[in-house]
């Protein structure tokens, strides 16, 4: 761009400046809690959010989140160590496991503290239910660990959150859209940001930039996501030149309502609701004999598909399963689940006492996202290293892969693990950034490209409609990255995302005013979204084997031989995807625990 053209571009958008110590985007559970944690060690903090912190996704969360408190029967992080490694079908990383589940204890404690109205037992303590997957004695019992505030935990804890969070004066910047990351020399200095209600654009410098922006669960038609969760933190990472981390891995919910994807929590079954299909048979008997319901997801929802497509689903055209929970009795279903009992009578006109929930398996979790390590820190490959640290950067919650969850994550893992890497990071800022220093100024042209490209996509002129081309998205996605996937199928998903990536570039908006402009902010979403559809899909047809979430008709087994490693995706301007890889940690953080070596699995 000619100067001549910045020098105008800079006249038209008078950006504002802003210095903080931290700077967090993002204002779910996972925001919230590095937010509280920095503003409280007095770091001058900064959150900045695209919805109003307390309609942030985090409020959707409904069964509860796990922690080794042993209040309802005996338990051991160490036992909850061992679920984790092996939900994720041994690709989490084992250093982090161990920290979260260690630390989980402490971390449900402070929130208990802080004022999160758990539900309780007889005795007043948390009360816990069982979940899938969570076990006692390294898989030999059923564990009761997660600690649940009746079906609307994440309600709960989110608005207690943001409660601390203004006791310790933390800067809010409510319905702000932050667009790009303000890189220099690979150092991350701040963040740009877009104010939805008075138009102006914003330059937010921080030492630590922390993105906590949530999944990307929206590149697919049906979804437990919000309609917000575009994946806008990550995007910021790619278009940075960093890349994303198992991104093949996303999670299929067993139980969202059927038709409008709404989640009915897998508390229902922890409180011992149960699955049937056409012939009223309690099929995950078959499929894990052990587990049966609360097999882990990954199982439960294949266990689903497999009875729809050979014919034992339910309803007319026997295209999905049912949840029932009718014999739990209404006492039971009004004080451990009246959240989804009201769900299920507006979307699907179900009364739960009496009848059953036509459920299918839907979209609700990424288990890739943004490297970090378990302080939160963005990692990234530097020739020999693997875990070489972007400085400034720093990702939590959803939109990262600490890894935690490998292959596939464990319901009641992602509660904790938002609030327990919210938490590292703000111990982690509070050791490494210099309180007060000053920001030096940014260098000539670092802003430039950031606002050409805002101010390009402000005035698209071009013929393709932005519905339009989510639509085909979001379509794709389902159908070429679905809970079965063969290498023939994602060849074609990968032809028609690529296509649909290309038609891009001719979008056109209407609307040129700045205060608002909710057909500039949904292109911009749509930007972030299909980045992430390119690398989901293109990571799903590169790994060539079954882990976890990433089930492949073509490669039926685990391959720990030559896939046992995570895998890095970039992205470049016209879409193509490259991919590298990083090692899984296979070590532990302390000697208290043992390294859990691959095993096959028994459900
Ligand atoms: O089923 C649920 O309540 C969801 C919990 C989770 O994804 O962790």
């Amino acid at each position: 761009m000619s100067t001549k053209n910045q020098e105008q571009l800079n006249e038209k958008y008078k950006v504002i400046n802003h210095e903080y110590d931290v700077v967090i985007v993002g204002a779910g559970g996972a925001g919230l809690r590095a937010t509280l944690g920095m503003a409280a060690t007095g770091l001058s903090t900064a959150c900045i959010t695209k919805v109003f912190p307390t309609r942030s996704h985090t409020t959707a969360a409904q069964g509860g989140m796990s922690a080794a408190l042993g209040n309802m029967g005996e338990d051991s992080w160490k036992w909850h160590m061992y679920d984790t490694v092996k939900g994720s079908d041994w690709l989490g990383d084992q250093d982090a496991i161990e920290y979260m589940c260690r630390e989980a204890i402490p971390a449900v404690i402070e929130l208990e503290h802080y004022g999160v109205p758990f539900s309780r037992t007889d005795e007043g303590k948390i009360y816990q239910r069982p979940f899938g997957g969570m076990t006692t004695h390294y898989g030999e019992g059923v564990a009761q660990r997660t600690c649940a505030a009746a079906d609307r935990t994440g309600h709960a804890i989110l608005h207690t959150l943001y409660q601390q969070s203004l006791k310790h004066k933390a800067e809010f910047f409510i319905e702000y859209f932050a667009t790009d990351l303000i890189m220099e020399d690979g150092v991350c200095k701040g963040v740009m940001a877009w104010d939805l209600t008075t138009g102006e654009l914003h330059c937010f410098r921080g030492h630590q930039v922390v993105l906590a922006t949530g999944g990307s669960g929206r590149t697919y038609f049906s979804a437990t996501s919000a309609h917000t969760c575009t994946g806008d933190g990550s995007a910021m990472v790619l278009r940075a030149g960093l890349p994303l981390q198992d991104m093949e891995f996303v999670q299929f919910h067993p139980t969202g309502v059927y038709g409008a994807g709404v989640l009915i929590t897998e508390g229902v079954r922890g409180e011992g609701g149960y699955l049937t299909n056409s012939e009223n048979e309690r099929f995950m008997e078959r499929y894990a004999p052990n587990a049966k319901d609360l097999a882990s997801r990954d199982v439960v929802s294949r266990s689903m598909t497999i009875e729809i497509n050979e014919g034992r689903g339910v309803g007319p055209d026997k295209d999905h399963i049912f949840l029932n929970l009718q014999h739990l009795g209404p006492e039971v279903i009004e004080e451990r689940l009246p959240g989804i009992s009201e769900s299920a009578k507006i979307f699907a006109g179900v009364d739960v006492t009496k009848d059953p929930i036509p459920v299918l398996p839907t979209v609700h979790y990424n288990m890739g996202g943004i490297p970090t390590n378990y302080k939160g820190e963005v990692v990234t490959v530097d020739g020999d290293n693997p875990d070489a640290v972007v400085p400034g950067l720093m990702a939590i919650g959803e939109c990262a892969c600490v890894s935690v969850h490998g292959a596939n994550r464990l319901g009641s893992n992602s509660l904790l693990d938002i609030v327990v890497f919210g938490r590292a990071a703000a111990i982690r800022a509070a050791e490494i950034v210099d309180k007060d220093k000053p920001h030096l100024p940014l260098q000539d042209g670092t802003f430039d490209a950031l606002l050409a490209r805002f101010d390009n996509t402000r005035n698209a002129s071009g013929k393709e409609s932005t519905a339009a081309l989510r639509d085909s998205m979001q379509r794709a996605m389902q159908k070429y990255a679905a809970v079965f996937r063969t290498g023939d199928n994602m060849k074609e998903g990968v032809k028609e995302l690529q296509a649909i990536f290309d038609k891009y570039a001719d979008v056109g908006i209407v609307d040129r005013g700045l205060k608002w402009n909710t057909d500039l902010l949904e292109t911009l979403e749509l930007e972030n979204l299909l980045a992430q559809a390119q690398v989901t899909v293109a990571g799903a047809l590169h790994r060539k084997e079954s882990r976890g979430g990433h089930s492949r008709e073509d490669y039926p087994d685990r391959d720990d031989e030559n896939w046992m490693k995570h895998t890095l995706a970039w992205i470049d301007d016209t879409g193509k995807v490259t991919f590298g890889d990083r090692p899984v940690h296979m070590y532990t953080l302390t000697d208290d625990c043992e390294v859990i070596p691959p095993k096959k699995r028994v459900y």
